[in-house]
């Protein structure tokens, strides 16, 4: 059985990851004057701020100053955080809490590794702080995902191996970002190239943990 398991946040405990894009195309339209394609939602997913913003201003062929660049920033966060207002522990994905339950009554020990800087007010909010023993700052990784530092980060947070952790992910970026921990990934979602995870679910509320602990074991077996 695995000892650790460190989880993304937004898509895979809450719902937050579409008031992400929200904000971003708010922030394009008022901007820009410009919609964002859905296709952009998922190269967004799970990569950091201020990578987003430039995925975005590529997208567009806009360029900006520094300083507007940081302004963008900025303002997408207030964006985002105006759509937080309302998150209560209804926003928790299906499933999550009972995984989350379980998991930490088997003893396994959880950490959170998100991208996001406001991952730890989330938590808070959504009342789950109590099941993490560790948070990953994303501010004191040196490289977001896709590398693979985050999750790095959180294993050490824990004080467990990668090759001892699953981890948890809905994005493209997150996956390989696991995969290059060498941690045993578990996507959710159904986008062809989540795929590349070592099992995956369609939604969270099909996560199965018999299912999951099945799979790691013979992902070790591989391994060694
Ligand atoms: C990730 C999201 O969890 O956090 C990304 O999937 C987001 O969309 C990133 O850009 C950074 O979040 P924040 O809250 O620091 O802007
Ligand atoms: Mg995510």
């Amino acid at each position: 059985m695995f000892k650790g398991a460190l989880f993304d946040l937004d898509g895979v405990i809450a719902d937050t990851s579409v008031y992400h894009f929200q904000a971003w195309t708010k922030l394009s339209q008022d901007n820009f004057q410009r919609d964002l394609p859905a296709k952009l939602e998922e190269q967004t997913k799970g990569v950091s701020r201020a990578d987003s913003l430039q995925r975005i201003l590529d997208y567009l062929q806009i360029q900006v100053t520094p300083d507007k660049f940081q302004q963008l920033m900025k303002q997408k966060n207030e964006y985002y955080l105006k759509l937080l207002q309302t998150l209560t522990p209804k926003n928790i994905l299906p499933g999550i809490n009972q995984l989350l339950q379980t998991l930490s009554q088997s003893g396994v020990k959880l950490a959170l590794a998100s991208a996001s800087l406001n991952a730890p007010i989330i938590l808070d909010r959504l009342q789950l702080s109590d099941y993490f023993a560790a948070i990953a700052n994303p501010a004191e990784v040196k490289q977001g995902k896709p590398a693979p530092d985050i999750f790095l980060a959180a294993a050490d947070g824990i004080k467990v191996k990668p090759q001892d952790c699953i981890a948890l992910e809905d994005s493209i970026a997150g996956i390989q970002a696991i995969n290059q921990a060498q941690a045993f990934s578990v996507g959710i979602g159904d986008s062809q190239e989540l795929a590349a995870a070592d099992i995956l679910f369609a939604q969270t509320k099909d996560l199965n943990i018999e299912q999951i602990s099945n799979a790691y074991q013979q992902w070790q077996e591989g391994q060694s």
